[in-house]
Formats: C-alpha cells, sequence, structure tokens
C-alpha cells in the first residue's frame, strides 16, 4: 500500500514537472480538441485528437502519440510527412519547436501557427491549423521554406499528418468513374498502408474523390461513433496515406500525390501545401456532415449564403444539334417552366473547325456563324427579353488537335513531341504552368464577359486528364508540372473572380471528376455527375452529400432515366434543381408539374438550400432511400422518400425525422403531385408533435418502384 502511494506521488510530481516542461498547444473548436505538446527533447508530438478535453490539468496525462510532421531520416520507419536532399546530399530533416501563435481572424476562427526549424540546416517548416469554433472544422496546411546556397529538392510535402488511436478502423472510399462517381466502400484497415490517390493531373478526381471518412472503432453510423471527416483542398493529384503500424496506431498522411513531383525549391521561396480540412464527431456521420456543410456555406463555397438560379440546360436536350431557333425555343421552354436561366452548353463555337462534335474546335472561341448568324449578344438579348438569365458553358484549358488553336500554338499545349499523341476525349490539355497560356485562359472569360456583359453564368467544363505528359515551358524542370499547372489553374480562377465577382460559376469536369474546397472558393457549385438517372443520382448525391452542401450539387431532370417524371423531378430537387429536356415534348399535366415544382423548390430554398440535412434510409441498405432538410429554427422541414426497386408485398417501417424541435407540433403535407393525383399516405394533412414524428416516424415508402414522396413539414 505504502508503495502504492509512493508510486502514485511520484507519477503525479513528474506529471506536475512535465507540464511545467513541456509546452502545450491546444487547438480547439466546440467540440473538438486536436492537442500538441513539445517534448523535452526539442520537437513537436501530437497527444491528443478526439472530442473536445476541457481540463487542462488533464493534459500532462496525455501520452505521445507521433511526431506532428514526421521527417526522413531520423528513427521512425513509417511514411515521413516531408522529405528533402539538401545542398550537401544530406537527405534528413530534424524538426525543433521554436514558437507558436494564435490570433483570433474572426468571432468564431482562431489561427495557430507554430514554427519548426532544423539546427543543422536553414530549412523552417509551419504548421498552420484554423479553428472554427462553432462547425467544429479545422483547417491546416504547411508552409516550407529554406536558405540554402542553391535549390532543395522536396520530395514529400504532406498538408497534414494525423495519429489516431484505437482498436479499430474503417476507412469509407469514395470511387468511381465518369457516369458512376463516389461509389462508397468502408473497408478495415490493419497492418501496414492503404493509399487512396490520383495521378490525373487534370480531372483530377475522375477515379477517386479527394475526401474519406475514417469510423473508430466500428463501422460508421449516422448517429453514432467516432468519424473522422478529411478531405484535401486540391484540383490535382493528390494522395492519402493511412499507415497502420506495428502498435496498431494509424497515421493519416494528406497532401498532394508526391508521384512524379519532385519540387525544385529555390532559397527563400516558399513552398504552401493545399489546404487539409478536417472534422471530428462523436456523433457518428451526419454530424460530420453538417459541420461540413455549415462550414463551407459560411467560409469556403463562392457565394455560400446568397441563393441559386434554377435553371434550363441544353445540352442533353439538343446535344451539338442545334440553331438560333432552337434555342430560342428552348428559352420559351425555360419561361414555362419559370426558372431563372438559360444555359447555354457545349457546340456554339469554332469556324474553321466547327464544333459540331467533340472531335474539333474546343480552343477556338468565336461564334460557329452558320449555327448561330446573329452571335452570342443576339441570344443574351433574347433571354433578356424573357426575363430570364442567360449562361454559357467553356472548356478553356483545353484543345482539340483539329483547332485552329492547336495550328497556331502546339507550344501551348501539354504533349510529348516525340510520341505519337494519346487522346481522351479527342483533346489534348493545355499548359498552365505557363504564365502566357493563363492569360490566353483568362482571356476566354474576359473577353466573353466584356463583349456580352449580359452572361450571367459559365459552366467550365475540364473533360481530359493529363496525357502525353510535357511541358514546352517548363523545360528542365517537368516534375513541377502537375504542382505548377494546377497552381496555374487557380491563377486564373482567382483573376477571373476579382474581375467578375458576381458571376454565379459552375465547376465541371466531364461529370464530378473535380469536386473540392479549393475549386469551390470560386464555383458557386459543381456538376456531380453527367449519369442523370435518377436511381443513379440517389446514389451518388447520397455519396457526395457527406461533404458538399447541397446547394453546391447541381442536378437536373433529365430523360436519361426512363422513370416517372415525379420521380426523376422530386430527386433532383434534393439538391440544386435544374432542368436538361425538352418542355415541349411533355404533356400538359407534366409541364404543370415541373412548373409548380420550380415554384416548390423555391419556396423550400430556406430548408433545402441553407437547412440542415439528414440522411435518414440509407439506399446501399435498403431498396428506398430517405433524406430530410431541416430551417435553422427547426420551424420548416422537408421529408424526401424513394421507393426504388422494393420486393413485391415488402412490409416497411415508418421513417422517423430528425433535426425536429420535440415540443413543437407540425402539420405534415405531401408535395410535388402530379396535376389530378392527390396524396394516398397515411397522415397526410395531419399535425403532430415533433417528438412523435422523430420517434414514431412516418409510413412513406411503399412497394412500388420508382415512387417518390416529398413531404412539407410546417411548425403550427
Ligand atoms: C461534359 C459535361 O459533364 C456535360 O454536362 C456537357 O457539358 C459536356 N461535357 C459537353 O461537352
Amino acid at each position: 500500500m505504502k508503495n502504492r502511494l509512493f508510486m502514485l506521488l511520484c507519477l503525479l510530481l513528474f506529471a506536475g514537472y512535465s507540464m511545467a516542461n513541456e509546452k502545450v498547444i491546444r487547438i480547439s473548436t466546440d467540440r473538438v480538441s486536436l492537442i500538441y505538446k513539445v517534448a523535452p527533447n526539442g520537437r513537436l508530438y501530437q497527444v491528443y485528437l478526439g472530442k473536445q478535453l476541457t481540463q487542462d490539468s488533464d493534459i500532462a496525462y496525455l501520452p505521445e502519440m507521433g511526431e506532428a510532421y514526421l521527417t526522413h531520416g531520423m528513427e521512425d520507419y513509417y511514411e515521413p510527412a516531408i522529405r528533402m536532399l539538401h545542398n550537401d546530399g544530406n537527405p534528413s530533416l530534424l524538426l525543433k519547436y521554436v514558437s507558436h501563435e494564435t490570433k483570433q481572424t474572426a468571432p468564431d476562427v482562431r489561427e495557430t501557427v507554430i514554427r519548426l526549424r532544423d539546427e543543422n540546416y536553414p530549412v523552417e517548416v509551419n504548421l498552420f491549423f484554423i479553428a472554427y469554433a462553432k462547425q467544429d472544422i479545422i483547417k491546416t496546411y504547411t508552409e516550407i521554406k529554406h536558405a540554402e546556397k542553391k535549390p532543395v529538392t522536396l520530395y514529400n510535402y504532406a498538408s497534414s499528418l494525423l495519429h489516431l488511436s484505437a482498436d479499430h478502423y474503417f476507412l469509407t472510399e469514395f470511387s468511381g468513374d465518369w457516369a458512376h462517381e463516389v461509389n462508397m466502400t468502408e473497408l478495415p484497415l490493419a497492418y501496414g498502408k492503404k493509399l487512396l490517390d490520383t495521378k490525373l493531373g487534370s480531372r483530377a478526381d475522375m477515379f477517386c474523390s479527394p475526401f474519406f471518412l475514417l469510423s473508430l472503432d466500428r463501422k460508421a453510423e449516422e448517429n453514432n461513433g467516432d468519424v473522422l471527416f478529411g478531405t484535401i483542398s486540391w484540383t490535382g493529384n493528390f494522395r492519402f496515406t493511412f499507415e497502420v503500424d506495428h502498435l496498431n496506431k494509424l497515421r493519416i498522411l494528406s497532401g498532394i500525390n508526391p508521384y512524379a513531383s519532385e519540387y525544385a525549391l529555390q532559397p527563400n521561396e516558399v513552398f504552401r501545401t493545399p489546404e487539409f480540412v478536417f472534422t471530428y464527431s462523436a456523433e457518428g456521420k451526419g454530424l460530420a456532415t453538417r459541420n461540413f456543410h455549415r462550414w463551407a456555406r459560411n467560409y469556403d463555397l463562392k457565394d455560400g449564403n446568397k441563393p441559386r438560379m434554377t435553371l434550363l440546360n441544353n445540352w442533353e436536350a439538343t446535344y451539338f444539334d442545334f440553331d438560333e431557333n432552337k434555342l430560342v425555343t428552348i428559352m420559351d421552354e425555360a419561361v414555362k417552366l419559370g426558372v431563372d436561366m438559360f444555359l447555354l452548353d457545349d457546340g456554339w463555337f469554332g469556324n474553321k473547325y466547327p464544333r459540331s462534335s467533340d472531335r474539333q474546335g474546343l480552343g477556338d472561341w468565336d461564334v460557329t456563324k452558320d449555327k448561330l448568324p446573329n452571335g452570342v449578344g443576339k441570344l443574351v438579348e433574347e433571354a433578356q427579353k424573357r426575363n430570364i438569365k442567360f449562361g454559357i458553358w467553356i472548356e478553356p484549358e483545353m484543345v482539340n488537335p483539329k483547332s485552329e488553336l492547336y495550328e497556331k500554338h502546339k507550344d501551348w499545349v501539354i504533349h510529348l513531341s516525340n510520341r505519337d499523341e494519346y487522346y481522351f476525349r479527342n483533346q489534348l490539355v493545355l499548359d498552365l504552368s505557363n504564365p502566357k497560356v493563363q492569360d490566353y485562359v483568362f482571356s476566354i472569360v474576359d473577353n466573353l464577359m466584356t463583349r456580352y456583359p449580359g452572361i450571367a453564368y459559365f459552366k467550365w467544363d475540364c473533360n481530359s486528364p493529363i496525357t502525353n505528359i510535357y511541358s514546352p515551358y517548363l523545360k528542365d524542370k517537368q516534375s513541377h508540372l502537375y504542382v505548377d499547372h494546377v497552381r496555374g489553374v487557380y491563377n486564373v480562377f482567382k483573376r477571373v473572380n476579382e474581375k467578375y465577382p458576381n458571376l454565379p460559376m459552375m465547376l465541371c469536369s466531364g461529370g464530378g471528376g473535380r469536386s473540392d474546397f479549393e475549386a469551390l472558393k470560386y464555383f458557386t457549385e459543381f456538376w456531380p455527375s453527367d449519369n442523370t438517372d435518377p436511381v443513379e443520382r440517389i446514389f451518388i448525391q447520397w455519396g457526395f452529400s457527406h461533404f458538399f452542401p447541397v446547394k453546391s450539387m447541381a442536378a437536373h431532370v433529365t430523360s436519361w432515366g426512363k422513370q416517372p417524371l415525379k420521380f426523376r423531378t422530386d430527386v433532383a430537387m434534393m439538391c440544386k434543381l435544374g432542368f436538361d429536356i425538352r418542355v415541349n415534348e411533355m404533356t400538359e399535366e407534366e409541364q404543370t408539374f415541373c412548373h409548380d415544382a420550380v415554384k416548390n423548390f423555391k419556396r423550400l430554398n430556406d430548408v433545402v438550400l441553407e437547412g440542415d440535412m439528414y440522411r435518414l434510409v440509407s439506399p446501399y441498405e435498403k431498396e428506398h432511400a430517405a433524406m430530410a432538410y431541416v430551417n435553422e429554427k427547426k420551424d420548416h422541414a422537408v421529408l424526401f422518400a424513394f421507393d426504388i426497386y422494393p420486393r413485391y408485398a415488402e412490409q416497411n417501417q415508418p421513417v422517423k425525422m430528425q433535426g425536429l424541435d420535440p415540443q413543437a407540433n407540425y402539420k405534415v403535407e405531401e408535395i410535388n403531385l402530379m396535376p389530378g393525383t392527390s396524396s394516398r399516405l397515411r397522415g397526410n394533412g395531419q399535425v403532430y408533435s415533433g417528438e412523435f414524428l422523430m420517434t414514431v416516424g412516418l409510413p412513406v415508402f411503399s412497394s412500388r418502384s420508382t415512387t417518390s414522396h416529398i413531404l412539407e413539414i410546417t411548425r403550427r
């Protein structure tokens, strides 16, 4: 007993001693803590990541989890965050803590920088953490700088390294292909490495999205359990490395994919990594999602708190087959629908090589005279006459070899001059590492806006990954291409945004090949997939919904799927509603239905576009799906319910709402019905308490394939 007491005393004394001698750096939000300590050896260690720890006195007891920004060449045997070669040929780095500071940059935002340095080489590494208190989001990036005489070579340069410790880890990845984006797969992690990466250059996340979720100890659930959601804000090659070590600890390295990308860093040049954004939720995926949505709307997404325009697009309605008359007729159809805008898609440009298919014309941004003899100006005018806005499609980073641009400026094209060219969708990528090419790409938007100031929207497409990789501009610095190309793309996005700050734009990349939070600083929305079959869309929207607020996800009603129009429309109404369909080919009832759907959508904007989202029933688990949206005041909610392909006479449980006020009473009304039909749902028109709706639920599923219901829930 005496011995035990003595041991305890020693432990407490030691803890006190360590506290006094170890500097603690705490990065906190309202519900999350990330804690670092400077050890007596002067190095920086992560000691905690998880649910907020409120008692300072406990921190002394936290064990070291791993070095904050692992370097190559020292005593750790796993993947480093940074690896560089010094001027004298020494490949090692040892970083020690120098100082740190925290400042409040906005009422709920605190920024911490931790400065590290190598004592033997003039190398500085600064770790930045921006903590968004209310949304529980932490954004982190790294700056690397040196003062050696000649450039050092950077081989690895992660944005972030996080350490976690649990018995079991379950990783959910979001992978797929064109028209088959963000399929969710959950897999356990065991000893060794799992990489999620891309090497596509542009159209960077066609196969694998730049986000993941990681659940501790059990598979991820919507409302329970500890999960980490992470995403890299980079529209280029990225890599996440999940490495479980011999002690069953997990390290997560996130950043630019260092594949074929050694970077010669000049003395005093700052290498700034992209931002890695994450949240930690001890209440499952649902909360993590809502954290991301709120953060994105408030701090990241362009015009995150502004309204969005509904639209009619002509891509699936016409493809390349249109002329002025047809477009003007479609504008009339947009008016019939009651949408805000007509969006002209691909196929309006090129004269020597008219863009009559995807085989030619890309790069020649002069309007095709045969098709549109009165130019874009006339279309803008026609739209204005009808009191709708006009938007236009461009794909300015690319070129068809059959184009005047290619003939004139082969030196602007990424290509290998001593090999046959390989084309993806018959095109090549322009070399955005070249400032002249950046000027040119900027001028495409600038010229259109200068000539036609009435253009109110751009859809910015990017259909090819980088093939035939060689930059005529970078010459002996080819390994900079993947990084400098993306930085060049951002330079253009920035310039466009600075000159036209109020111009909404859609980010598109042959469907959802670009969906990251750096690009979305310049874009109001993105196009999740070319697959507009509503059943597929339920899955695609479900996947993206984990990170992206629905107001950033464009969803169009088309004729791709042959399901009932109501089903197609109800699916699209879960995101930013648009149409891409010939309205004149619809029946009278269908036209009225769509018109009313647009009206409903606008009326529900405060809920669907600005509210909190709850995933209620997963299409991955059932032949049904349900999602709900609740506005901030909890007085207005919408429930979307879908029967996909249920079994005959299937029995279903009621769907329980979430996010309502249990004490309040709500009226439930089915909306978006086809004209001449009435609701067959039990409970339609009734008033229920929030408690009832959340604990007992509503019977909204049936065993009829591809049927759907939208319920509006309003506080009494
Ligand atoms: C790919 C996009 O994803 C489509 O929506 C459409 O704009 C085509 N490109 C046009 O070529």
